[in-house]
């Protein structure tokens, strides 16, 4: 048998990331070493997202792609995981009859077997749904800094632009015990930070039965010894307590950061949506989280060009903008998808439209981000430092207890290196920022 290594590219969201790395440590415990390009890979997986077709078309790409690679070396075993698999399943085998596996987002522990059982079978589809075994798997993590933890999976909310619900199946929160042993298990490895992970995270709990929230889960993995920061996302304004708004702002290594999508400025595109609450529920949210924590930050996702979003509702979601001062925004134009509740109603607002909207969504987002950052210089902020800086290694780059990405020189003033910091928490003084980062030096 030859070398097997294997090869993982990652789409779409952290739960996706979370996913990529246990399916990593499956294979690792059979034999696998990890490589860096599919040209040295014995077996070659993409785990996939189906949020919008633009994200489909990459693995399309992709796929066509390895259709000649597989020509010159047959032995290669190319896999599809995540959304793209769950909601495609077989259909998918038949597309690309040089694909060899698709495996769905409840099935992906099980690639060692799955591989094994192409010795005897030419394809195989594994996207039966819905008994994903909560134990602790086991994870690769690369990042040495910040561990992700699922949570919970799947979602049970209906928004009728969204392929999650169909992709990843109804919620299901994880035993508190498991993500405990989970958490307690990468502090000993020396992370510094966990960002728990879930598509409604502040829903947490529900199907437990036995009164546990997510509140509740916070106070529990606040009390674990060695945690300097504790992140989470995503949260859905309904679900967000006064109860959790207090236990965020109680407990001081919970970060002041909270992703909860807006989608919309406009009430009655946020019923076409299925959102279950009205721009008047979303400033409700706003107001209750600011009124606790006055520097909160709060991060939206925007939505522009659902069906039938008329110039006048757009302009709700342009004064939402406004009116809230977001500390970021993801914003995106619609890309009906196929299952969902929208896939009916017409595609309406022209891709001209959708354009300009989403490009202006942006820069009023932008405009506010310089406006703010300029407000921040002089002032001093704690970072938790996560390594050299993307777009520029002679930097490094940390966050704020909000959301704030704030870099240092990596070498001090004598000229030494400060890799030493890393995953150190330290005391940063702002002297200078753009409309995207935040520069500082380290507080004498
Ligand atoms: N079209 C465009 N954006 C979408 N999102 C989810 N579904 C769609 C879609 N069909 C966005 C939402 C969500 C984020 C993860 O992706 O804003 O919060
Ligand atoms: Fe999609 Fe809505 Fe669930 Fe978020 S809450 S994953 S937007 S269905």
């Amino acid at each position: 048998m030859s070398e097997k290594r294997v090869y993982i590219e990652t789409f779409g969201c952290q739960m996706n990331l979370a996913d990529s790395e246990m399916v990593l440590d499956a294979l690792a415990k059979d034999g696998y070493s990890v490589c860096d390009s599919s040209k040295d890979a014995s077996l070659v997986l993409y785990n996939t997202c189906s949020v919008r077709d633009n994200a489909e078309g990459k693995i399309r790409g992709r796929l066509d792609h390895l259709k000649g690679v597989k020509k010159e070396r047959p032995e290669m075993k190319i896999g599809i995981m995540g959304c793209m698999a769950q909601r495609e399943k077989a259909e998918l085998l038949k597309k690309y009859p040089h694909l060899d596996l698709v495996v769905g987002t409840d099935q992906f522990v099980h690639m060692p077997a799955l591989i094994e059982q192409l010795e005897e079978q030419k394809q195989i589809a594994a996207t039966e749904f819905g008994d994903f075994e909560d134990r602790n798997w086991g994870s690769i993590r690369k990042d040495g800094i910040n561990a992700w933890i699922p949570v919970m999976r799947g979602c049970n909310y209906n928004c009728t632009y969204c392929v999650v619900p169909n992709t990843r199946g109804k919620e299901k929160s994880r035993d508190p015990q498991l993500i405990e042993e989970d958490i307690r298990r990468v502090v000993d490895q020396g992370f510094s930070q966990v960002t728990l992970l879930g598509q409604t995270i502040d829903a947490y709990g529900k199907t437990l039965g036995d009164g546990t929230n997510f509140a509740k889960l916070l106070r529990r993995v606040h009390a674990i010894d060695g945690l300097k920061r504790i992140r989470f996302i995503t949260s859905h304004p309904k679900d967000i307590t006064d109860e959790l708004l207090d236990t965020i702002a109680e407990l001081p290594r919970v970060c002041k950061h909270l992703h909860v999508p807006a989608q919309c400025g406009s009430s009655r595109i946020l019923r076409l949506m299925g959102r279950r609450y009205t721009r008047e529920g979303y400033l409700d949210f706003v107001e209750r989280a600011r009124s606790r924590m006055p520097d909160v930050e709060l991060l939206t996702d925007i939505i522009v060009g659902f069906p039938r979003e008329t110039d006048a509702d757009y302009q709700e979601t342009v004064s939402l903008m406004h009116e809230v001062k977001f500390a970021g925004a993801y914003v995106f134009m619609y890309s009906p998808r196929p299952g969902t509740g929208a896939w009916n109603l017409e595609d309406d607002v022209p891709m001209e439209e959708k354009k300009a909207r989403c490009n202006e969504i942006l820069a009023i987002q932008l405009e506010h981000q310089e406006q703010w950052y300029k407000s921040l210089r002089g002032k001093t902020f704690e970072i938790l430092v996560e390594g050299p800086s993307k777009s520029n290694p002679e930097r490094l780059s940390g966050r704020s207890i909000g959301n704030l990405n704030i870099v240092i020189p990596r070498t001090d003033a004598a000229g030494n290196k400060r890799d030493h910091l890393i995953g150190d928490l330290v005391n940063v003084h702002i002297n200078d920022s753009t409309n995207l980062t935040l520069f500082g030096d380290i507080e004498e």
